[in-house]
């Protein structure tokens, strides 16, 4: 394994936060087979509605409607005045998988006894936007990430904690910026319907604290996992195949005019929309291209096993297979480091470009993240 063993010293070793020597993330260690990833499977899913309010239901489900070849769409349009924007201030952890897996605890109770220490029949509980973290690690050259991990009752949760630098950009964020993370929005507006029988309505408020999540149980090597993760929408078709089959990503990128440009899509964005659709089985793309000033002038479909194909004539281009190899050893790592069950320990993983994932270990402490709530339900 590309891990060294730490060796403990100290009486109190939790008062000095310990450095291992670390998880190496150089792409060359990671290109062999392909890893065992089972075919992601739907267990369940949940909305948040415009309030940011949970149901363990699909009432946000959208439904795709495919526009025009060159639709002229303008991003810009509502959003001085029809737009609400969630407080991404407001950190929810991983709540509300937590909220989700206390409503449907019995379709994932372990088959073992209840005396068993083992909770649930999983080995991982996380986003799926922190799995496509760990997947891009091997190619990120911009940015570092923190990941806190807790083992509960036999389970390691997995929690995201915001970077100084990312809250740095968040709270420094342009105008310009601001005003072009609604366009992706917007574009989903554009082509997402409410009901089947409906059409998209661009007049409406974009209201960024709706969501639809589907939640999906699957394996990597011998890592049983269980991840949540947004969905746009899905193909309206009631004939279409069952989730996450039906399921459709909905992207937005700069117009490509030239074959550099091409290449740079291929090369580094492929990357991130092939990482964040492949984890839960989602088997399309639909990507809006806009000039300028915000405009879609083109869509495009790209299907997820089409992309490993598409990339393998660009010079020096990322891998699936290190991606998926990366993780895999990543969630082997912190198994053998975050050893002592305990709801109130949390092994605060954390990487640099360039540098070895390491780890350092809290307790009480500002990082841990399940709540009493879930605790409770849990033990009893
Ligand atoms: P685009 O994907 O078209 O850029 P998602 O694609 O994951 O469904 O996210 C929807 C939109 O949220 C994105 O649309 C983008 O506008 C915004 N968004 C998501 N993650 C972001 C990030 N890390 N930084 C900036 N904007 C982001
Ligand atoms: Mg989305
Ligand atoms: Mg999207």
């Amino acid at each position: 394994p590309n891990y060294h063993h730490q060796h403990q010293s100290g009486s109190t070793p939790w008062r000095n936060p310990l450095r291992s020597q670390g998880l190496s993330t150089r792409r060359e260690l990671y290109e062999r087979d392909f890893p065992v990833y089972k075919q992601p499977v739907e267990v369940g899913c949940f909305s948040l509605d415009s309030e940011r309010r949970f149901f363990n239901d699909s009432r946000q489900m959208r439904y795709y409607v495919e526009p025009d070849r060159n639709p002229n769409f303008d991003l810009k349009d509502g959003y001085k005045d029809r737009f609400v924007k969630r407080d991404d201030g407001e950190k929810e952890k991983l709540d509300n998988i937590l909220r989700w897996i206390v409503a449907n605890r019995s379709k994932l109770d372990s088959r073992e006894t209840t005396a068993s220490s083992r909770a649930l029949d999983v080995d991982f509980v996380t986003w799926r936007g922190h799995l496509t973290k760990l997947l891009t690690t091997p190619y990120e050259t911009r940015d570092s990430w923190l990941l806190a991990v807790t083992r509960f009752r036999g389970t390691l949760y997995i929690s995201e904690v915001e970077t100084e630098a990312a809250r740095r950009d968040r709270e420094n964020r342009t105008e310009r910026n601001a005003e072009m993370m609604y366009w992706g929005y917007k574009f989903e507006q554009y082509t997402c319907a409410d009901d089947i029988h409906s059409l998209p309505d661009p007049s409406g408020v974009v209201n960024t604290n709706e969501a639809f999540c589907t939640v999906v149980q699957t394996r990597l090597a011998d890592h049983r996992l269980l991840f949540s993760g947004e969905v746009d929408c899905r193909d309206k078709d009631p004939a279409a195949p069952a989730p996450p089959a039906c399921y459709v990503e909905l992207k937005t990128s700069a117009e490509i005019c030239t074959p550099k440009q091409r290449s740079n899509l291929h090369r580094f964005k492929l990357l991130k929309w092939w990482a964040q659709s492949f984890l839960p089985g989602v088997p399309r793309i639909v990507a809006g291209f806009r000039d300028h000033e915000g405009v879609v002038v083109s869509v495009e479909t790209f299907h997820i096993s089409k992309i490993s194909h598409l990339i393998k004539n660009e010079y020096n281009c990322w891998k699936p297979t290190v991606c998926m190899n990366f993780c895999s050893d990543f969630l082997s790592f912190v198994k053998h480091v975050a050893t002592e069950d305990n709801p109130s320990v949390v092994y605060l993983f954390s990487w640099e470009p360039h540098r070895d994932v390491t780890f350092s270990i809290h307790r009480d402490s500002q990082y841990s993240f399940l709540p009493h709530w879930f605790i409770q339900e849990m033990t009893s």
